[in-house]
């Protein structure tokens, strides 16, 4: 009998947080990185249901960097990063496309789809979603990498109105319809700030941001805003964590509430930030 009453006791531990973030909506950045177990997967993928069916309203947009790299490898190209973002030349950019809309996009969906929800795969170049001009990362061109200039949200709100889920692949175009590739993060930050989102959820390979990465036990759980210019100098966020970071803090000053980086390895990492008072990962305050 007590073990039922300790699953009655969690459920009611959720119900002020089933309150708060009724109707609302949250955003969540899932990160190629953290896409590599299929176990694991699903187990995301059963949080943003269960989100979705307590009255949540879940946009999920991913990343796929690892899908690109292999892809890219299989074709004889190497990949090369700048600042933690990808070169992107012509055939980088057909290669990051054709992955990211379509395997990554649709392999999601389908996940949703087989829990029951509909889910529909877009990318930021349906309903103009994500408008981009070129990115100079310290004045350096790193080809066909875009930087984000617009949100639509006509498209998200259409489906969100419609109760499908929308999954986001972070693809843009510029004024000309030239095809962009736009660092995951920084899609996720843009699109929530645009939305209004209650909430923006990062998930990825690493516990949350690490004083050292090779220790798990260094992690940091509370970060100010005005830390993370120093950690990045300082060398302590590097690689594929500094736009990551950016991205927290562009959420947090469009009014986002709560911006967390959570581990998206562990399983319903989700689930226990969001409906318990446990705190893991790190947040942005
Ligand atoms: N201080 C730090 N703490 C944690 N991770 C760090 C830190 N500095 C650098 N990193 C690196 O950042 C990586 C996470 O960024 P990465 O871009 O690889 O993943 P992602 O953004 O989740 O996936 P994707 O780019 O495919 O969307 C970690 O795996 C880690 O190697
Ligand atoms: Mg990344």
């Amino acid at each position: 009998m007590q073990k039922y009453i300790d699953k009655a006791k969690v459920l009611i531990e959720a119900l002020p947080y089933i309150k708060q973030f009724n109707g609302k909506i949250v955003v969540i950045k899932y990160g190629g990185s953290a896409m590599v177990d299929e176990v694991i997967k699903s187990s995301v993928i059963q949080d943003v249901v269960l989100m979705k069916l307590v009255g949540f309203k879940p946009v999920l947009v991913h990343g796929g960097g690892k899908d690109i790299s292999h892809m890219l490898n299989r074709l004889g190209k190497e990949s090369q990063f700048y600042n933690g973002l990808r070169i992107t030349d012509k055939e980088t950019v057909d290669v990051v496309e054709m992955v990211l809309s379509g395997k990554v996009n649709k392999s999601i969906v389908q996940y949703i789809q087989d829990n029951g929800l509909n889910a529909v795969g877009i990318s930021g170049k349906d309903g103009k979603t994500i408008k981009v001009e070129k990115k100079l990362v310290e004045g350096v061109d790193i080809g066909y990498v875009g930087e984000v200039t617009e949100i639509s949200t006509v498209l998200i709100h259409a489906l969100l109105e419609n109760d499908f889920i929308p999954v986001i692949a972070p693809i843009g175009t510029d004024d000309m319809g030239q095809t962009y590739n736009v660092n995951a993060d920084y899609a996720a930050s843009a699109i929530a700030g645009a939305l209004n989102a209650e909430k923006l959820i990062f998930l990825t390979d690493v516990e949350g941001v690490l004083r050292d990465v090779e220790d798990a036990s260094t992690i940091l759980s509370k970060i100010r805003p005005n830390e993370v210019e120093s950690l990045i100098k300082e060398n302590v966020i590097s690689g594929g964590m500094i736009p990551k970071v950016q991205c927290c803090l562009e959420g947090i000053k469009k009014g986002v509430k709560n911006v967390h980086i959570l581990d998206g390895r562990v399983e319903h990492s989700l689930l226990l930030e969001i409906f318990t008072k446990s705190g893991v990962g790190t947040m942005f305050f």
